[in-house]
């Protein structure tokens, strides 16, 4: 009976074929459970498989977003989200959001930063079943320094959120930020994530200058190694930025401000660009309606073009790209919008799309696993009507979602 059948076979009538960036036609894809067996055009398809018909569309694996706050975004009342609200409330919600990313297409994602470890409960549900959405790489607490972007800056220092300091993510010092990455580690973080510079939407002065020493910094990724988790720092600026990438971060996030020198040193120790270059649109626009102080909306003034501009540069300079778009800072499952920008600032729309998959899982640590349709993969496959390679945009109604095997979604249905 179907219903007992483990066996699945997709007919796809395109396959962009993300590790050779080609497209190739008419293949057939076979997957056991959660397990892609077999892909190739022409093959026998077993009587006891449930098979797919996806040969009006275009099929990809799953996308992966390596920025995300899955657990959040803004409600419309910036002190409300601030001070009255507790983790429980973003406990309750998160599975919305997670939901949201995958229906759009996004099967996997690295989220690099939530409060109070309601990420690691979501990555743990939706491992065990009980949640939809895209597997999860955790960050846990984003660690800053006092006073940094991953601080609550602007307010009375009188002010106190009675949590045990380690839970805030805010730590000075090398001997205070090894115990810190221990923490987050101890409490279930996959990749750990720090400020390395300051940051737009915080309310502290600078949007650029570094946050922590290199000595610093060098500790964090040091710890992290030593425990086998990787490193990413958030960084604007360009000395933030070099500093991260001397101190041996896998990716900077952001990386707005660019220079040739930022640009050989991440070519050099083959660090990632993660550019969020879509979300200054969608601030520009909706941030002073959901009552953000004009003090974040000028830092993004500064922000936004720029960051276009160093993403634009770094293509040309060959540095290695993944794709991550700081889903929360504008709503969850609209992650897609972002290829569009990528092709207009300097990918070809097949180099977008790697970016999003094999640049992604490589970033990751998750090459063998995630990031194409290979023999030997998890079964993440997305599908879309049309060809991408002709119109990036496509990828922002993704039609069909697998994830490890199971079919979430499915618009393509005759
Ligand atoms: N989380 C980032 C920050 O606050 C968002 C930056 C958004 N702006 C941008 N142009 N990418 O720094």
């Amino acid at each position: 009976v179907a219903a007992q059948s483990k066996l699945k076979a997709i007919k796809a009538g395109k396959v962009i074929d993300v590790v050779s960036g080609t497209v190739l036609n008419q293949q057939v894809i076979l997957i056991d459970s959660n397990t892609i067996v077999n892909i190739g055009a022409g093959l026998a398809i077993p009587a006891n498989a449930e098979v797919i018909d996806l040969s009006n569309a275009t099929v990809l694996p799953g996308l992966i977003d390596c920025h995300t706050h899955i657990t959040s975004q803004p409600s419309g009342d910036y002190y409300g989200d601030i001070f009255r609200k507790t983790p429980m409330d973003y406990a309750v919600t998160a599975h919305i959001y997670a939901k949201r990313t995958l229906q759009a297409g996004f099967t996997t994602c690295r989220d690099v930063g939530a409060a109070a470890f309601i990420d690691v409960a979501l990555r743990n549900a939706i491992n065990s079943g009980e949640i939809e959405g895209p597997r999860l790489q955790v960050a846990t607490l984003f660690i800053g320094s006092t006073g940094s972007h991953g601080d609550l800056n602007g307010f009375s220092p009188f002010l106190s959120f009675q949590l045990p300091k380690e839970m805030m993510g805010v730590a000075d010092g090398i001997d205070a930020l090894r115990k810190q990455v221990r923490y987050n580690i101890k409490y279930g973080a996959d990749v750990i994530k720090f400020g390395a510079g300051a940051g737009v939407l915080s309310e502290e002065e600078s949007v650029g200058a570094p946050q922590f020493s290199l000595e610093e910094m060098k500790a964090i990724v040091e710890e992290a190694k030593m425990w086998g988790r990787k490193t990413c720092a958030h960084a604007h600026g360009t000395d933030a930025i070099k500093q991260a990438i001397r101190a041996g971060v896998a990716s900077v996030e952001h990386g707005s401000f660019l220079d040739a020198e930022a640009i050989q040193l991440m070519k050099q120790q083959g660090t990632y660009l993660v550019a969020d270059i879509y979300n200054d649109d969608y601030i520009m626009s909706e941030y002073k309606r959901l009552g953000y102080p004009q003090k974040i909306l000028d830092k993004e003034q500064l922000v936004g073009r720029t960051q276009r501009e160093s993403f634009a540069k770094a293509v040309k300079g060959g540095v290695k790209i993944a794709y991550g778009t700081d889903a929360g800072v504008y709503p969850h499952g609209w992650n897609g919008k972002q290829f569009y920008y990528m092709v207009k600032y300097g990918l070809t729309p097949i180099q977008a799309i790697q970016a999003a998959t094999i640049n992604a899982a490589d970033l990751l640590g998750w090459k063998e696993r995630v990031g194409s349709i290979t023999k030997g993969k998890w079964a993440d496959i997305i599908a879309i009507e049309g060809n991408p390679l002709d119109d990036v945009t496509l990828l922002e109604k993704v039609k069909f979602v697998m994830k490890d095997g199971k079919v979430y979604k499915n618009e393509l249905k005759k």
